[in-house]
């Protein structure tokens, strides 16, 4: 993988090719990613303030993260291809997470995503519901 990079642009400023590709690639019917990636690109306001983080082979994405408002803060949804998954892929996308969002508000809710946050335990924030699966990962 000597070609991936990470691009990292605001929902606003997305290309429609991008858009298409991070709308297909996420949990669909089983998070929140994809309702809430097309409910903000419907406002204006708030995607200037979103901040998707995408790790990209030439054209294919293949790690991303979703930086959105939500309320007064701003919450961080994560998703690498299953495939690809445990090859430090969510690690480098975390990395350029934390260049726009230092701290990260992140929602473990799986034992898979609790050891990924596990290992950022102390530099980013989970609330309670997480808690549970950071302990059982
Ligand atoms: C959570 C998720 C984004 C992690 O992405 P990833 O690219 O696999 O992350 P990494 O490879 O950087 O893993 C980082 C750490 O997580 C742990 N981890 C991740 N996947 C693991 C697996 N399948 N088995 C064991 N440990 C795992 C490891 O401790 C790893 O630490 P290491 O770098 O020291 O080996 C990915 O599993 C995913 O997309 N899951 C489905 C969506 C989801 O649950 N998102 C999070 C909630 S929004």
């Amino acid at each position: 993988m000597a070609r991936t990079r990470i691009v990292t642009k605001t929902l606003a400023r997305i290309t429609p090719e991008e858009y298409l590709k991070i709308y297909g690639l996420n949990l669909r019917g089983n998070g929140g990613m994809q309702g809430e990636l097309s409910y903000l690109r419907r406002n204006p306001d708030r995607a200037k303030e979103t901040h998707i983080v995408m790790l990209k082979d030439g054209p294919t994405v293949l790690s991303w993260a979703l930086v959105f408002p939500d309320g007064k803060e701003r919450t961080t949804y994560f998703y690498t291809r299953r495939a690809l998954r445990g090859k430090g892929l969510g690690t480098r996308v975390m990395r350029a997470v934390k260049k726009v969002e230092p701290v990260p508000n992140v929602c473990p809710h799986t034992m898979e995503s609790g050891r990924f946050f596990k290992k950022f335990e102390g530099s980013v924030k989970w609330d309670e519901a997480g808690q549970h699966w950071i302990d059982r990962a």
